[in-house]
């Protein structure tokens, strides 16, 4: 028997969900050349913004108000998932709504960083206007000491990818708990409906 499937995920998040997960990981693997890791941090800044607006406006599943919840609900949901036993959320769980918001504000804080490392260093980029430039020593042979915020982007990035690594376990567990893999459905948009 072939269980009723439903629509859970717009086509709208879809596409930010994985072209989201596309510059992330692009930009963690490549630092270089500079306007590759440069424009694939300003997509991945506007996709951020982009989804943080559709979580005000966007369909019901879309909202903030529907999956982020208080840290009763989300640890009572991950106390439950490592048993494999947690209640099935159509939408997100609690745990994967905390998740969101910790990428969201993990994604865009990197990309800011990125930003006013681009201005301290190269003195251009958007921030450019705001960061002053570091100045550096010209003598021969000398080492340009990075400055402190570009220090703060690397640690941002590397707690960021940090994140999407328990995000993945977090799905697969999920998936294996309810029987669903969710990575489909977040392909595809839909989910069993019961
Ligand atoms: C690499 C960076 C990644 C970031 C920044 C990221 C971020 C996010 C965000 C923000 C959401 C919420 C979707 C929404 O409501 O807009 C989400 C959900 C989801 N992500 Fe990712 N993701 C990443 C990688 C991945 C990868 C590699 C996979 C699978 C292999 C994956 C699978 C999923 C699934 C299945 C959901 C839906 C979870 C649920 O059913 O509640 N993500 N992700």
């Amino acid at each position: 028997m072939t269980l009723a499937k439903i629509q859970v995920w717009d086509p709208f998040i879809r596409t930010i969900h994985w072209l989201l997960a596309a510059t992330v990981l692009l930009n963690w693997l490549a630092d270089s050349p500079l306007w590759l890791h440069t424009w694939s941090g300003y997509l991945a800044a506007t996709l951020i913004a982009l989804r943080v607006l559709w979580g005000f406006i966007g369909p019901e599943n879309a909202r903030f108000r529907r999956f982020v919840r208080g840290p009763y609900a989300v640890f009572g949901y991950l106390a439950g998932l490592v048993r494999l036993s947690s209640q099935r959320y159509i939408g997100h769980s609690p745990a994967g709504g905390a998740m969101i918001v910790a990428l969201l504000v993990m994604v865009a804080a990197t990309a800011g960083t990125g930003m006013a490392s681009l201005a301290a260093m190269e003195g251009h980029g958007p921030l450019s206007a705001v960061v002053e430039r570091v100045p550096f020593p010209r003598t021969l042979g000398q080492r340009r000491p990075p400055p402190l915020i570009r220090e703060v982007h690397q640690v941002l990035a590397n707690v960021t990818l940090a994140l999407v690594v328990l995000h993945v376990a977090g799905v697969v567990l999920a998936s294996f708990a309810h029987r669903e893999n969710l990575i489909v459905a977040m392909i595809t948009g839909r989910k069993r409906s019961e």
